[in-house]
């Protein structure tokens, strides 16, 4: 096919190592984009849609009642904690990795996955290691960095997820002409999503040397969730499960609440487990997915998923994902479509798949600046790498920030505070427009500020502000 043909053209423009990296790649990506071609009309029926169900997804508490043996140890060294260290920093207006961007006190989301396992490793003496997932984007200036932690007591591994060809929306073909990165082609590559970790672990030869240490499990999360820290009452959950029963998946899905439209959820079909996202939704179906009442939870990305199955559905060609396509408008004007797929799809492939219904304090995404803002206040406090939310605050929930689009960028996002505002107080804040904050400034109940074009608001510092609104020169 003429797909082919373009592959072949591309590999021939390099050779060695590269080309060999490439052609594993490929192989990837045409497996991907032949069932692309293959699938017509939406990969669920709506009817056949089912309530899971009840114990498949369990309550947390359920879970952590049966308590902890006393080797915890010995759950923990079956462990490995994987972090999706694929995507980069740019919706916050950062260049480079987004694991390097600073969100604690000068602590960036690497360093306090690393103080978290180094934690662990030193309090019940083992040896968890940490693996990153890296993509063709974050490599070089992630590994860079990992030499500041040659010293620490935990050992980092990394491995590259794949890189595949982006290809024009009408012709379908790749838009690169090239396998390098210079210039122009660089737009022309992607990495396909958190659903290319099984192959790309597998291929990497990592996944072997683990399950050989006699490693089971591995802890999934988005290195952007400050809330996906090990827990030991899952692991001990799993690794205490009779042989037979193992429960190879673990999805941690939350409650949904109306701010959380986005997520997937699991739902039940053809007798199995399954993550059904909002791409997958039909249209006349969307506003039911995103109601709070039939669809009570949401999928954190924080996964449990076992070593060996994983090594069995790679060898079996078993691991089946929806594919994901995202299309995109190059800076040339070129609309392109990439084909991804996200790691929990998989969760319909693994034997006894579970959901547990984690508290909302596991999901803790930094997003946005207005997410950095809360888990920058002293909403949190740190200890040893986790957040945990402040004892002061009198309703566990966290406040709803809208930061305008002053804020944006986290370099002007940080200009803008000269210090963090005092926020235990705070219900809702709205920002807009060119205001700044001087120091000490305490924030309570409902906050608006807003700047109308061409005015500035300085909020004074040493302010307390409480129910208040604030717009140009109007005060109340
Ligand atoms: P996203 O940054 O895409 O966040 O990826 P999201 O919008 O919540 O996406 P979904 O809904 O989970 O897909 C989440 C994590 O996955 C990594 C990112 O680095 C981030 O930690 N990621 C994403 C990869 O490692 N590779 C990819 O190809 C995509």
């Amino acid at each position: 096919s003429s797909m082919h043909d373009e592959l072949e053209k591309l590999l021939d423009t390099t050779t060695g190592a590269e080309r060999e990296v490439s052609k594993k790649d490929f192989e990837g990506f045409k497996n991907l984009f032949h069932r692309f071609l293959q699938v017509k009309g939406p990969s669920v029926e709506w009817i056949k849609i089912q309530r899971p169900p009840e114990d498949s997804i369990q309550p947390y508490d359920k879970i952590a009642a049966r308590g902890l043996p006393d080797n915890v140890a010995n759950s923990l060294n079956k462990l490995v904690v994987v972090k999706l260290n694929g995507g980069l920093g740019t919706s916050m207006g950062c260049k480079g990795p987004k694991s390097l961007i600073s969100v604690r006190n000068e602590n960036t989301f690497l360093d306090l996955t690393v103080q978290q396992i180094e934690h662990l490793n030193k309090t019940y003496n083992t040896d968890v290691p940490l693996v990153l997932m890296n993509s063709f984007n974050t490599d070089e200036d992630t590994k860079k960095i990992l030499q500041k932690y040659t010293h620490h007591r935990v050992k980092i591994h990394t491995f590259n997820q794949s890189r595949y060809p982006r290809v024009n929306k009408e012709s379908l073909l790749p838009v690169s002409t090239n396998l390098s990165m210079n210039g122009q082609n660089a737009e022309g590559w992607y990495p396909p999503g958190h659903g290319d970790i099984y192959a790309s672990f597998y291929n990497s030869g990592l996944l072997d040397q683990l399950i050989e240490q006699g490693k089971e499990y591995i802890f999934v999360s988005n290195i952007d969730n400050l809330g996906a820290t090990v827990d030991l009452h899952i692991l001990h959950h799993l690794v205490s499960q009779p042989n037979g029963k193992r429960c190879e998946f673990v999805m941690e899905v939350t409650d949904k609440t109306r701010a959380d439209v986005k997520g997937g959820t699991l739902i039940q079909y053809e007798g199995k487990l399954r993550l059904l996202e909002i791409a997958q939704v039909p249209k006349a179906h969307v506003d039911e997915f995103k109601s709070v009442s039939k669809f009570k939870i949401f999928n954190t990305n924080n996964l449990w998923i076992s070593l060996p199955a994983i090594k069995r559905l790679q060898e079996q060609n078993a691991m089946d994902m929806e594919i994901i396509v995202n299309p995109k408008t190059l800076d040339g004007g070129q609309n392109v479509i990439q084909l991804e797929t996200a790691v929990g799809a998989a969760i319909k492939c693994f034997d006894n798949a579970l959901g547990i219904n984690v508290p909302r304090s596991r999901f803790l995404p930094v997003k946005t600046t207005s997410d950095l803002l809360l888990v920058m206040s002293n909403l949190y406090s740190l200890e040893a790498g986790s957040l945990t939310m402040s004892p002061k605050r009198e309703f566990p929930t966290t406040p709803h920030v809208k930061l305008g689009s002053s804020f944006t960028k986290v370099q002007e996002y940080l200009i803008r505070f000269e210090s963090i505002p005092d926020m235990l107080e705070l219900d809702h804040l709205t920002v807009s427009g060119d205001v700044t904050f001087g120091k000490n400034v305490s924030l309570k109940g409902t906050v608006i500020i807003i700047a109308n074009h061409g005015d500035r608001i300085d909020i004074p510092a040493g302010s307390m502000l409480e129910n208040k609104i604030v717009s140009g020169n109007l005060r109340i």
